[in-house]
């Protein structure tokens, strides 16, 4: 036997030893959307030089690995995909030998390198193409304040691999340091230590000094300023945005507090949000330290924050404790929105918690019955191979999976399952986690106790479609006053109306959402012209509102419509729109129009989603 693998069985040996988990569980996770052999090969380190080409839209960089091997062979094979490799050298600058995979359709294309047993570190000059699809360069016209370019990366779930070769499985983590070159009057920041200033120089390095995956690898470049909110927590974003920013997120400090009190200390240091151009696919993304965050989330009065606290979330439940592969994407998100809105009431209070939870209640119902309750895509434990997981990641990760975790605290008390969460996140931090890790944890002393019946709810929760009889059903008083108010709002009940002064986003999103199936064209129009809801400033009614009418196939919002779609690229708006208009025989035609003209706008991963909508049959 190889003396690497003597030591990795030793050390898997004596960690199993320190540890109440069985042996087992300690078998290195199959990940079927990365070519990595971590068996035989890590990367432990990952040291990058940058030059970003904002004219050109190429990034050029030098990228040094440090390695660690299990085998003879000395072969690393990292992920790749429409990259372009220049060349790969040992540190004192010897070519080594490298071969290039097939191209696999999302995957790419494997890179596997012949290391030299004089080091374990070894180079890569490479090129991004214009295919490489974590990365979105705007024209200045498609920022906020219009004046300069700007360029920022997406890398969950498999796209960090189309801007740097890296093993690019959530199960495999390595510390960073990145040198970042921008033209001097631009600052680059990504998702590590950043600088807060700007400099003369254009040179900008970041570092990540704990080990991380490749997903959560990210960086944005551009007329960025940072103003800070608390000691631990700032903003960076495009001048115009910055001070309405930092106003909206004034309680992040406090949730990073809130958050701290329920499951243990953050881990990370700082931790700041960047408010990105309006293309930005998602509402955030969990960079470590920095948060990436959609513009739409800037309501003006601190009402869709709880995204906020989503991403924070992360910084346990995805960052700390990182699904091992995309098939347990639920141990991310599910666990992510049940401490969101943990933080929310700690924060706003239970009726606050309780709006929220509602509206997952209904989105979930929506989904499922979206892909039928018999779907396996409705399944926790999910079965992505040989499909982009992309495409198993939807509300029933999220909120099937956050249900999960409610029904388990309704099982033990809330006291208890927060000791647990507590525990969990201690257990498996810079770790991978599986279902089936999760479960046996779940089963173990270290777990709740549950009953046999309660355990076999939880695995029919996990490994069946549908949702389980044992969820509870969520119930928001201030809805179940909304609800009451509907008809009597419809019938123009002035004093109706003035119980609507007191309202908050959400209110107003379930009086929408609550609107009878049909409603009279003129009813629909007087509705909006009263309460503004097709040009409202809060995107979320907005959008509300025009799913709610296009769906009808009111073409009167088309306008409305239109403008919207040019103005944001964040997926969950545009996709749904775009899926109503399709529905409607006599809207294709604008939908199809509509997106021609906005479609470069979008970022890839929004593209792609809407391109496979618009060709299908
Ligand atoms: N990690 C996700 C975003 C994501 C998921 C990117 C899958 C790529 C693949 C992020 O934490 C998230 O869930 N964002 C949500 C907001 C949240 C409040 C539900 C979004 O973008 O809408
Ligand atoms: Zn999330």
């Amino acid at each position: 036997m190889h003396k690497g693998l003597v030591w990795q069985c030793f050390r898997l040996l004596f960690t199993c030893a320190l540890t109440t988990i069985p042996l087992m569980t300690f078998a290195i996770d199959i990940d079927a959307h990365s070519a990595a052999k971590p068996e035989e090969a890590i990367i432990k380190h990952l040291s990058l030089d940058m030059d970003i080409d904002f004219s050109k839209r190429i990034i050029t960089a030098t990228a040094k690995y440090r390695a660690e091997f299990f085998t003879a062979s000395r072969e690393i094979i990292l992920d790749t995909r429409d990259l372009e490799i220049i060349s790969v050298q040992s540190p004192l600058g010897t070519a080594l030998k490298y071969s290039l995979g097939a191209d696999v359709p999302f995957l790419g294309k494997a890179l596997s390198i012949e290391v030299d047993s004089s080091s374990n570190e070894f180079l890569i000059n490479y090129r991004t193409t214009q295919a490489s699809a974590a990365l979105q360069w705007l024209e200045p016209s498609q920022t906020g304040d219009g004046k300069s370019p700007f360029v920022f990366t997406q890398g969950q779930a498999i796209l960090s691999r189309t801007w740097i070769p890296v093993q690019d499985s959530p199960g495999i983590r390595f510390t960073w340091e990145a040198t970042v070159h921008v033209p001097a009057e631009f600052m680059a920041v990504m998702s590590g230590k950043n600088v807060q200033e700007r400099n003369e120089t254009g040179t900008y390095s970041c570092r990540m000094e704990l080990p991380v995956p490749a997903y959560l690898i990210a960086l944005a470049a551009g007329d960025i300023q940072f103003q800070p909110i608390g000691s631990r927590c700032g903003v960076y974003a495009e001048p115009g945005m910055l001070p309405k920013a930092a106003k909206e997120f004034a309680d992040m400090e406090k949730m990073l507090l809130a958050a701290e009190q329920l499951y243990g200390p953050y881990a990370w240091g700082r931790y700041d949000v960047i408010v990105l151009p309006a293309s930005f696919p998602f509402g955030g993304m969990e960079n470590p330290r920095l948060t990436f965050a959609t513009p739409t989330i800037i309501a003006g009065d601190g009402s869709l924050t709880a995204l906020i606290a989503h991403e924070l979330a992360h910084s346990w439940s995805g960052n700390l404790v990182t699904n091992s592969n995309w098939d347990d994407f639920w141990l991310n998100e599910g666990f992510t929105v049940y401490f969101e809105r943990r933080i929310m009431e700690a924060l706003y209070g239970p009726s606050y918690a309780d709006m929220l939870e509602v509206l997952g209640y209904k989105d979930l119902q929506e989904t499922l019955a979206d892909l039928g309750a018999n779907n396996a895509d409705t399944q926790l434990k999910l079965k992505l191979v040989g499909r982009d997981p992309d495409d198993g990641m939807t509300d029933i990760a999220y909120e099937k999976g956050c249900f999960l975790l409610v029904y388990l605290e309704n099982q033990v008390g809330r006291e208890t399952f927060d000791s647990f969460l507590n525990r969990y996140f201690k257990e498996f931090a810079f770790k991978g986690i599986t279902t089936e890790r999760f479960l046996q944890y779940l089963k173990s002393r270290n777990g709740l106790k549950l009953s046999p019946e309660a355990l076999a709810v939880v695995e029919k929760w996990i490994y069946i479609p549908g949702l389980p009889a044992e969820c509870k059903q969520p119930v928001s008083e201030r809805f179940n006053k909304v609800e009451a108010l509907v008809p009597r709002l419809l019938a123009g009940e002035k004093a109706a109306r003035n119980e609507t002064k007191t309202w908050v986003t959400h209110e107003w999103l379930h009086f929408i959402r609550s609107l009878p199936e049909t409603l009279e064209q003129s009813k629909a129009t007087s509705l909006d012209k009263q309460y503004g809801f097709s040009q409202s400033g809060n995107s979320e009614i907005r959008f509300a509102w025009l799913s709610y009418r296009l769906n009808r196939g009111d073409a009167s919002v088309m306008t409305s419509a239109d403008a919207f779609l040019g103005a944001v690229g964040r997926r969950k708006f545009v996709l749904p729109l775009y899926k109503a208009m399709m529905k409607q025989d006599a809207m294709k035609a604008s939908a199809k129009s509509i997106y021609a003209k906005h479609r470069n706008g979008y970022h890839a991963v929004t593209r792609q989603s809407i391109d496979e909508l618009m060709e299908k049959p």
